[in-house]
């Protein structure tokens, strides 16, 4: 079953469109393990018509294999889409592939791409696509793999960036790396649209669990459902390993102290699917550390205490911050923590209270203790879930901090009773400040709350909005209106690492 995603499917959806008009648009569906790229990708592909072809790079070992698939499903797709049936299994090797071609008449480039390069398979497929009257949309799931080839990169820009008929869509779980091939010294700046995925809302995690613990026949508290969102952060893949986990004990209804119990066994004991994940993501993101002891000590320290800066962690290694700050450097791009003012946090804070868990040893009969899952529960959301919240307060410290700079406008965080703002200064009038950090554009509707807050706290204001990702056309036409001004990281010189 699958829930949500709406948004980036009309996004990937807008962007076929667009392509079939004449303007291509690439976009990069970026996120963490298991989150459902992949899934999202081949939703899209199911309910859109037209010519997608789908590569998972993971299992693409070298350059001519990479040829060889890419091939293959540009003409596996052509034909479906032309009413050329053909099976997947038909098409084994290059023999079977020039077999379909000549079907296609499009032989001679194929034969070319046999023979040829990287750069041949780029140039053709435009000849292909437009002797076939078509145009592609090529989705390359895992697409950082890519790195392994050299050159790769520079060769598909090169080729492909004036084609008209193809335009791609990239995925990958190293977010890091995602990033970085989408860096400004890199030839793929400036070319894509970046999606960034993150656990489902609210609704539709409720949606997915309810539904799949109905399957089997098991009714959910209203409480429980709630519970499980919390506790997952609607992270696709820990909604359903704690629901296989609730169906396979085989309760019969589901109330908060079953999933107190399904969600610490997944997350805790080896047989669980959260654990095995996690501890797959742990291991493989260290496999190329040098000194991994080293990093697996620093880990330790943040998973006890997170929002170190540098100093603080070189002092309990007791070594020299140059030596850790290389370590840390390694760390960041491994994806496991993020940076922000100067502190490390961990990306993942299921990751962070697994670490400081399992290396102590929980037992199976433990988790057995009722209160002892109570207890663990309650350590999991008053101490890491929140940590989200601390570092959402260091961003805000952070732009206030540049606000003065900037502006010379002191802002502190403002609390009266129920009302809150992320900043108020006081001088010759008042200023306000919002803050929105997050991945998507700030709307019409979060402006319009902001107003109406200033309004009933201080009636009038001089007031800033700040958002991460920018405003949509609505939100900027009322904030011109309003007289809000408008910032963005750059405006700032904010990074968003
Ligand atoms: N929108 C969704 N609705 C229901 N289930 C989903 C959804 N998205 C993902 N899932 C489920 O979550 C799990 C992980 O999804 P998926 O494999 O697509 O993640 P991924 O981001 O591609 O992971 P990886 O980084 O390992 O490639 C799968 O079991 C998938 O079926
Ligand atoms: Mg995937």
């Amino acid at each position: 079953m699958f829930v949500d995603r709406r948004r980036e499917l009309q996004i990937l959806k807008s962007s076929y469109e667009l392509l079939k008009r004449g303007d291509r648009v690439n976009i990069a569906v970026i996120g963490p393990r298991r989150i459902g790229k992949t899934e999202l990708l081949l939703q899209f592909k199911e309910k859109a018509q037209g010519v997608i072809p789908y590569l998972n790079l993971q299992r693409i070992g070298s350059l001519d294999s990479f040829i060889f698939a890419y091939t293959r499903e540009l003409l596996y797709e052509l034909s479906n889409t032309l009413g050329i049936t053909v099976e997947r299994s038909e098409l084994l090797n290059w023999d079977d592939l020039l077999i379909l071609s000549a079907k296609l008449d499009v032989d001679k480039e194929v034969k070319a791409i046999k023979t040829g390069t990287l750069e041949t398979l780029f140039e053709a497929q435009e000849a292909i696509l437009a002797n076939t009257g078509q145009k592609a949309l090529f989705i390359l799931d895992e697409f950082q793999e890519v790195l392994n080839f050299k050159g790769f990169l520079d060769t598909m820009r090169a080729v492909t960036e004036k084609q008209k008929n193809i335009a791609y869509l990239v995925s990958g779980s190293a977010v890091r790396m995602m990033e970085e091939i989408l860096e400004p010294k890199n030839p793929f700046f400036g070319q894509f649209r970046r999606i960034y995925l993150r656990g489902l809302p609210r609704e539709d995690t409720i949606t997915l669990a309810k539904t799949t613990l109905e399957k089997a026949g098991i009714e959910s508290a209203q409480s429980a459902l709630d519970l499980i969102y919390k506790l997952t952060q609607g992270h696709p893949f820990y909604v359903l390993a704690v629901c296989r986990r609730l169906i396979g004990e085989g309760f019969e209804k589901v109330r908060r102290k079953e999933v107190h119990y399904a969600f610490l066994t997944e997350l805790l004991t080896e047989k669980g699917d959260i654990y095995m994940h996690l501890e797959y993501v742990f291991n493989e993101s260290l496999s190329r550390a040098h000194r991994g002891p080293v990093h697996k000590q620093i880990l330790l320290i943040l998973a006890q205490e997170e929002g170190l800066r540098l100093s603080d962690i070189a002092k309990r290694l007791n070594k020299p911050t140059g030596e850790v700050s290389n370590y840390l450097k390694f760390l960041l791009r491994t994806d496991l923590i993020v940076k922000q003012g100067g502190r490390y946090y961990f990306a993942d804070k299921l990751m962070r209270f697994w670490l400081a868990k399992t290396y102590l040893g929980i037992t199976e009969l433990e988790l057995k203790r009722e209160k002892f899952l109570e207890e663990l529960i309650q350590e999991l959301e008053e101490k890491y879930l929140r940590a989200k919240m601390e570092l959402g307060l260091a961003k805000e410290a952070e732009i206030r901090e540049k606000m003065r700079e900037i502006f010379g406008l002191d802002f502190k965080s403002y609390r009266r009773g129920n009302v809150e703002f992320d900043g108020v200064a006081f001088g010759d009038k008042i200023y306000v400040l919002e803050v929105k950090w997050r991945e998507r554009p700030a709307t019409y509707r979060d402006v319009e709350a902001f107003l109406k807050k200033v309004k009933d706290e201080f009636g009038s204001a001089e007031m800033f909005f700040f958002s991460t990702s920018g405003f949509t056309d609505k939100a900027m036409k009322l904030c011109k209106e309003k007289n809000i001004k408008m910032l963005t990281p750059d405006d700032l010189g904010i990074g968003l690492g």
